[in-house]
């Protein structure tokens, strides 16, 4: 069966970007900037980026192109007869699926915050309306649990359309329209009075922040972002390796959507953390961040002109659940290709399955916030758990395991095929690469996870 490709390389780079670009970047990164301690964290994020995190990523390409398949298929092709990485699939089927129950339900919060912009809700409200209009939607099950289900359905129907029609036309007009946006409201909130302590905060790095939040949490937080925000380690991504032509450089593409992704975070940032200095939130406010931060920030950013207002913020929050989407479709994805290859189901069976079982965990992932706030695991509750064991466990073992089977184990001969397109890659930049697969990354990151686990203390 010929497998399709992408009708062009931006389209390639912007579908791959969509799935990398998502609620991490424009949610996550800046609530976790602002709690670990703002540029000395992004100091430390921008280095495992570039360090490991691009590295990582072409490992996956190489990988998802050497086989041909999903991360369900890829380790039964080319890993060598007899050996033990077969099972390594289940981090990245698990992942995702676990991944996915998470990010619906903020997906989810996405949406209904689209539609509260379309009623006018935030329209003159005060700031401490709109802290408090996000406890109230925490408080609120049903409707949590009626927006995640939107998005899982709406992702369903996107898979079921095919990549090509789907997810490429989807992600070019989104990203781009997101990117402008993006920009026009930082320009804004980097001018607003009071916002100088949030630029210096985001921008001269104060390392003594990172002693107070803890050295070993911080570098564990920037190196789990960094894989977060990239999509790697459990085969978000491999998948599109397995789709790509062979005459792409995967490096020139990795560092292409890395750039991306990381415009998207750091501008993110720019609009967020000035704008809390100038409102007086707490920058570690966490999760909620971006919900008590945004609507006060499209208010004044078009005082004068209400209805400017209105457009800016609905169409914001219609492109960050878009950018969730098209994150959810990927992981989506990966699970539904698992079952369609492994057990024959059709491509619609497997769809409505893992849609019908995400739709049931998000559920209890909604209510864990709500209703179901007292009842923890490991004293997590099901949301937080599934963040926590996805983010920083699932993600970073991952990305630990694909650099030692791309650097050690993954036939020679498919390595270098792969990462210099057959030779026409700089031998340097080969070198680097599997350098950094096959010594720096599993050294670094398994120090960082001992570490964590409190073996050593930083
Ligand atoms: N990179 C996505 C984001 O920043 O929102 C999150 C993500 C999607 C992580 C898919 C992992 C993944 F497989």
């Amino acid at each position: 069966m010929k497998r399709e490709s992408f009708g062009s390389r931006l389209g390639f780079i912007l579908v791959s970007a969509g799935c990398a670009i998502g609620i991490g970047n424009v949610w996550k990164f800046p609530y976790i900037c602002g709690a670990y301690g703002g540029a000395a964290f992004i100091l430390i994020y921008l280095c495992f980026l570039v360090i490991l995190g691009i590295p990582v990523l072409v490992a996956e390409f190489a990988v998802g192109r050497g086989s041909h398949t999903s991360v369900a298929k890829c380790f039964d092709k080319l890993a060598p007869a007899g050996s033990c990485w077969k099972p390594l699939k289940f981090i990245g089927i698990i992942g995702c699926y676990m991944l996915m129950m998470f990010y619906t339900t903020v997906g989810g919060w996405m949406i209904y915050y689209c539609v509260k912009s379309l009623r006018g809700d935030f329209v003159g409200a005060t700031p401490e309306a709109v802290t408090q209009s996000f406890s109230d939607m925490l408080g609120n099950a049903p409707t949590m649990m009626l927006w995640m289900v939107i998005i899982c359905l709406i992702g369903f129907a996107v898979c079921f359309m095919g990549l090509q029609n789907g997810i490429e036309k989807i992600s070019k007009v989104m990203m781009s329209a997101l990117l402008i946006i993006m920009v026009i409201l930082a320009v804004h909130s980097v001018m607003m009075e009071g916002a100088g302590e949030g630029i210096r905060f985001y921008l001269i790095p104060d390392f003594q922040k990172i002693k107070e939040a803890g050295v070993g949490n911080v570098v564990f937080a920037a190196l789990s972002q960094s894989f977060f925000t990239l999509s790697i380690g459990i085969g978000a991504m491999l998948i599109f390796g397995s789709y790509l032509d062979k005459s792409r450089s995967l490096t020139g593409e990795a560092v292409s959507i890395t750039v991306l992704d990381t415009f998207v975070a750091l501008t993110a940032g720019f609009i967020i953390i000035p704008a809390c200095f100038s409102y007086g939130i707490q920058p570690d406010a966490g999760p909620s961040l971006i919900f008590i931060t945004l609507p006060n920030v499209f208010q004044q950013a078009f005082s004068g002109v209400p209805i400017l207002a209105y457009i800016f913020s609905v169409m914001f929050y219609v492109l960050l659940a878009m950018a969730a989407l098209t994150s959810t479709i990927s992981l989506h994805e990966v699970v539904t290709a698992y079952l369609h290859e492994e057990f024959n189901f059709t491509r619609g069976k497997a769809a409505r399955l893992v849609t019908g079982g995400c739709i049931f965990l998000g559920i209890l992932c909604s209510l864990s916030l709500g209703v179901m706030k007292g009842f923890t695991i490991f004293g997590l509750g099901i949301f937080d758990l599934f963040d926590f064991v996805t983010a920083k466990i699932m993600l970073t073992l991952g990305g630990l395991c694909i650099s030692i089977f791309t650097g050690w184990y993954l036939d020679k001969k498919i390595v270098w095929s792969e990462i210099t397109n057959d030779g026409s890659l700089k031998v340097p930049v080969y070198k680097l690469i599997i350098f950094i697969l096959r010594y720096i990354a599993p050294i670094a990151i398994s120090l960082i996870f001992i570490n964590e686990l409190g073996l050593i203390k930083l």
